[in-house]
């Protein structure tokens, strides 16, 4: 129940941490901010912990692991290609520096951050490190359907994980069925709507969460569990660490499931760099 297996057969932790600190890219001025939360969240039972070259925090994770004091194969650990490396071709330097950074000799889940121009190219290189058994996992992000067919059209290996924004203002939800249909893993970014939404103050969740007697964050981070989606919330407070990992002992009813399927905006949280292929 807490794992969800990949089509290769390797076993993905359902609720991970994220630890983008929402500012612009390689950006991280406050560093024992990451540190803290990556030893909270281990601290707390997570056993899941998604990074990404541009968060400027890779180092910080490491540093988390290392003074959480558990185990690195104990812990799945993924993180992004970023879009400037994609596009310059410098992929297998970009995952040396990463690993340093992270102070690991490997990856679970290396992921393309973007369908940016070389995506392609790109993807043959993340094959490689696979196949040389670098990395346990590859996938993407933020790719669209027609992305995804590219690659299963013309490479050997199919992705195993897409990673999206999804959240009920923004549910994705046509996607997902879509990836559901292909074998792939859906992790959702922004799972709580992000840091300037509101989605944790709207009426429904509001009502729905003291209904079930949790928060409006547990209630929402259900939902897309119950939906097979794998969650990446992120946050600097302890508690909020601790209690968005835990979820395991109530069960959203089908109606309260279609419900907050019924809440979509299309309302994304987040931003498409520019450059981006649609
Ligand atoms: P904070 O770091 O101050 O806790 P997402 O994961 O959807 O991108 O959203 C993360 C945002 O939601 C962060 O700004 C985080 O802020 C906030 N957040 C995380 N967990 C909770 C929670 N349990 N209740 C309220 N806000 C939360």
């Amino acid at each position: 129940m807490d794992k969800l297996k990949l089509y290769n057969g390797v076993e993905i932790p359902r609720i991970g941490l994220g630890v983008y600190m929402g500012l612009g890219v390689f950006e991280n001025p406050e560093p024992e901010k990451t540190v803290n939360a990556v030893k909270w969240a281990l601290e707390a039972g997570y056993r899941h912990i998604d990074v990404a070259a541009a968060y400027g925090n890779e180092a910080e994770v490491g540093e988390g692991i290392r003074v959480s004091g558990v185990a690195r194969e104990e812990i799945f650990l993924t993180t992004k290609l970023w879009n400037d490396d994609v596009r310059a071709g410098t992929v297998k330097e970009a995952f040396e520096t990463s690993l340093k950074k992270l102070r690991t000799k490997y990856l679970d889940l290396y992921l393309i951050h973007w369908p940016v121009e070389g995506f392609e190219k790109a993807w043959a290189v993340l094959e490689d490190l696979y196949s040389e058994g670098r990395i346990r996992a590859i996938g993407v992000s933020n790719f669209k359907r027609h992305h995804l067919e590219y690659l299963i059209k013309n490479f050997r290996i199919k992705p195993m994980v897409n990673q999206v924004e999804a959240n009920p203002y923004n549910n994705n939800q046509e996607l997902i069925g879509d990836c559901k249909n292909l074998g792939i893993v859906v992790e959702a970014w922004s799972p709580l709507g992000g840091s300037g939404g509101n989605l944790l103050g709207d009426e429904a969740i509001r009502a729905m969460a003291q209904k079930y007697q949790k928060t409006p964050a547990q209630v929402v981070l259900r939902w897309n569990l119950q939906r097979g989606v794998v969650i990446l919330p992120k946050s600097l407070h302890q508690e909020r660490i601790i209690s968005n990992f835990d979820l395991s002992d109530f069960e959203l009813l089908p109606e309260d499931m279609e419900l907050m399927d019924g809440l979509n905006r299309n309302l994304s949280a987040g931003t498409e760099p520019e450059g981006v292929i649609h």
